[in-house]
């Protein structure tokens, strides 16, 4: 099964000082969802917003919000980000019983996701397949936007893909973390149909173009 083409770029990289004008501004530009990069300062080495910075982007959202949790705790804190998220990712590498929490965000009625870091095998992601929605390959250390695209992930991303295919599953892939036209085409290339961008459509001049090139359209 294969998904059309998302281009969900990230909140990270938008100039927050002139939030609601950004949103516009990319949901203009082509922007099929919207991706929010929740941060602990645990999980990862930075603490980026939280529940009420997500309620105030979707005050401005006519798209779909895609939450990605970078938190330990997924378990406790993804119902404050329900009443606005279309899907809620969540890191294998957290400290909860995982399972239990996709199953919990998907009884809500919410796109359940899983997410890996770059230095987690893949292996670690095949218990939740058969259970979400959405995989999401990390192609940067998560943390920070503007991080260089990370090669070697494809394999993971192929892994998904086949994965996919052989156990006749339906989730997305996604990919996250310096996708650009050029590292876009290879994502897409080894089965990914769901490309985060951040600083390529925020800091591009033009960001209806930024966005038709990493679609691969023009
Ligand atoms: C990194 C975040 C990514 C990041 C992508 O931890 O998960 O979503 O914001 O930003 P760029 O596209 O600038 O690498
Ligand atoms: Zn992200």
């Amino acid at each position: 099964m294969t998904h059309p083409t998302i281009i969900a770029p990230s909140i990270l990289a938008a100039d927050w000082g002139c939030l609601h004008e950004q949103i516009r501004a990319v949901q203009e530009a082509g922007a099929d969802w919207l991706h929010l990069d929740v941060m602990d300062g645990h999980l990862v080495e930075n603490i980026s917003f939280g529940p009420a910075f997500c309620d105030c982007v979707a005050e401005a959202a006519t798209v779909p919000l895609d939450v990605h949790l970078m938190i330990t705790r997924p378990d406790t804190f993804w119902p404050r980000f329900a009443k606005v998220a279309k899907n809620i990712t969540i890191h294998t590498e957290s400290s909860c019983d995982v399972a239990a929490t996709l199953r919990a965000i998907r009884a809500a009625g919410i796109g359940c996701g899983i997410t890996l870091k770059p230095g987690t095998p893949f292996a670690s992601v095949e218990p939740f397949l058969a259970d979400v929605d959405l995989v999401l390959v990390m192609t940067v250390e998560p943390g920070y936007g503007g991080q260089p695209f990370i090669p070697e992930m494809m394999e993971k991303v192929r892994a998904a893909r086949d994965a996919r295919e052989s156990r006749e599953l339906g989730y997305r892939i996604e990919v996250d973390g310096g996708i650009n036209a050029v590292t876009g085409k290879v994502s897409i290339g080894a089965g990914a149909d769901t490309l985060v961008a951040g600083t390529s459509v925020f800091a591009a001049p033009d960001m209806a173009a930024a966005i038709r090139a990493i679609r691969g359209v023009d």
